[in-house]
């Protein structure tokens, strides 16, 4: 079985990386199974810290091929790829592509695989935001809608994918790989297991708070960046909180002339992190204020407090069970859930099921196995 898998920007290196180690591992154990494969990076984020330092930490090799797709619109970024992409899978013939997450390298490259008549395998299938301004919801409902293998990270997007028409046999609940990375390297930063248990965690010596922030509707419109740092900015009088600045928000900040207001306060603005120094950083936080994806699971699986700056995710389990609350995009509503949090840090925490460091190994059970 001959297998490609995709990455393409920042959040999608950490999904790869768990189920490379477990191909290793099966081709190491069962020497009946002929099983190759081959990473493509596509080149959508390019900068050293937003990609190669990704693959230094999370010890992978050089991917086989770079398409060098780098940015520009969706439809041009997507374009770029898809054409690189076709060239790959005409040359390789792969049985099966993998694509990761939710990026615009997600959708080009489910789209290029399944019009080749590749199998198509969507790890982080099935999430849905219902937000049809998200780059991200298109990407997910386009390639969920066309992959054969949907390798599902939480019991919602079960749901999601049946209400879309799909089969129980398509669907896989397996966990989430983002957590097998987390726990992995988690163990290797700080030795014992137990230090990772949320109820030993709980804001306990946390003295400051982390920030990310990248996401087009909170940075890329000057009015609703500004009503998002304004509230920062107050909360910081509470918390030094430090910010490890995306590439995209940075240039907002800049041109709508935020940043000499942000360094008079006490957010401390940072350059965007490798994997184990954001890591580092964040699991002794007290709080994190963000937007992206990922990290909402990430602090639900350590129990830290996660304040999502958006309306609407499309990760409920972070909220339903986790330490993930929305705490929408308006100064007035940021404000008034760091509140609440203040005046009563009551939510129960808990991992969800199958969150436990092994889901790629279930997934490659699954790809290898007798069944398929
Ligand atoms: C992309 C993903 C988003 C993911 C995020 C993680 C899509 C639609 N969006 O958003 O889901 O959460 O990655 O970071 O796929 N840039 C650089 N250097 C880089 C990469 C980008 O300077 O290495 C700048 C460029 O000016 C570019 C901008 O950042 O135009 C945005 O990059 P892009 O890949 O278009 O989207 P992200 O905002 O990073």
């Amino acid at each position: 079985m001959k297998i490609i898998l995709v990455a393409g920007a920042r959040p999608n290196f950490m999904k790869v990386a768990p189920i490379i180690k477990q191909l290793e591992a099966k081709r190491k154990t069962n020497k009946s199974i002929e099983l190759s494969w081959k990473l493509v990076h596509t080149g959508q984020h390019y900068d050293y810290e937003m990609s190669k330092v990704f693959f230094y930490d999370l010890e992978m090799s050089e991917p086989e091929y770079f398409l060098d797709a780098g940015s520009g619109s969706h439809a041009e970024q997507t374009a770029k790829v898809m054409i690189g992409f076709e060239k790959v899978c005409v040359k390789e013939r792969p049985d099966i592509v993998m694509v990761v997450g939710d990026v615009n390298s997600t959708l080009a490259c489910s789209i290029t695989a399944k019009k080749l008549n590749i199998k198509v395998a969507h790890i982080e299938a099935g999430l849905r935001s219902r937000d049809m301004n998200m780059p991200e919801e298109i990407n997910r409902i386009v390639t969920d809608s066309i992959s054969d293998y949907l390798f599902v990270t939480e019991k919602s997007g079960i749901k999601n994918l049946k209400r879309e028409g799909r089969k129980d046999g398509e669907i896989f609940f397996v966990g989430n790989v983002m957590i097998d990375t987390l726990f992995y390297y988690l163990d290797r930063l700080e030795g014992p297991m137990n230090s990772r248990k949320p109820k030993e965690r709980i804001v306990k010596n946390g003295n400051y708070g982390i920030i990310t922030l990248h996401r087009p509707s909170n940075v890329d419109y000057r009015d609703a960046c500004v009503d998002i740092i304004g509230a920062l900015i107050e909360i910081s009088k509470d918390i030094i909180l430090l910010f490890p600045v995306h590439p995209r928000t940075k240039k907002n900040l800049e041109s709508f002339g935020l940043m000499a207001v942000i360094k008079r306060s006490r957010i401390k603005l940072m350059s965007p992190m490798s994997y184990m120094e954001f890591l580092k950083l964040w699991k002794d936080a007290e709080l994190v204020f963000t937007d992206s994806g990922g990290i909402q699971e990430e602090t639900t699986a350590l129990g830290i407090p996660c304040f999502t700056i958006r309306d609407n995710t499309e990760r409920p389990v972070t909220i339903e069970e986790g330490t993930n609350v929305l705490a929408g995009t308006t100064k007035v509503n940021v404000l008034s859930a760091y509140k609440n949090y203040k005046q009563c840090n009551t939510k129960k925490k808990q991992i969800p099921e199958l969150w436990d460091g092994k889901a790629a190994g279930r997934i490659v059970e699954i790809l290898t196995g007798p069944l398929k």
